[in-house]
């Protein structure tokens, strides 16, 4: 089994980013504790990162024939981009999308997820916890499709 992990815009910055809200942790140690996670459950993980929305939905493109699935965090994206929702309803692949903080107890603009009506199912609020309870939900989904 082998997921993409997609991280959009500013999440480069997590670490040095209102970290009251995201945390102290850069994208890079979150993505090693996911990498030990991964190794743990037994899948294979890459990592994608941009700040570029069609550089994402190239790269959800290419993940079609490439992974069996994805955990997304799209960042600000989410909450307005119905480009990245169409390129997700397009690739046959699941898609878990994920969030570190609580949007539904933020501003108004982040309670609405224009992609989640197209994604597997949402995972909120638990920090970099989110990116691994992503990969359990994505591993789940994707071993009960394989059977
Ligand atoms: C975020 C929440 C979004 O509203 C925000 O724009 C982000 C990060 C999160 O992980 O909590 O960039 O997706």
């Amino acid at each position: 089994m082998n997921i993409l992990i997609i991280n959009g815009p500013n999440l480069n910055l997590l670490g040095k980013r209102e970290p009251g809200v995201y945390g102290d942790n850069s994208l890079e140690e979150i993505q090693r504790e996911i990498l030990e996670k991964a190794k743990e459950i037994g899948t294979e993980v890459d990592f994608f990162q941009s700040n570029h929305e069609g550089a994402i939905i190239d790269a959800l493109h290419e993940a079609m024939d490439a992974y069996d699935g994805v955990v997304m965090n799209a960042g600000a994206y989410t909450h307005y981009s119905y480009a990245i929702r169409d390129a997700i309803a397009a690739v046959k692949i699941p898609v878990v999308e994920v969030h570190m903080s609580n949007v539904s107890a933020r501003d108004e603009f982040r309670h609405t997820s224009v992609i989640a009506p197209v994604c597997a199912g949402t995972i909120a609020g638990f920090g970099k916890n989110s990116y691994i309870l992503g990969l359990i939900a994505a591993v789940d989904i994707i071993s009960k499709k394989q059977k």
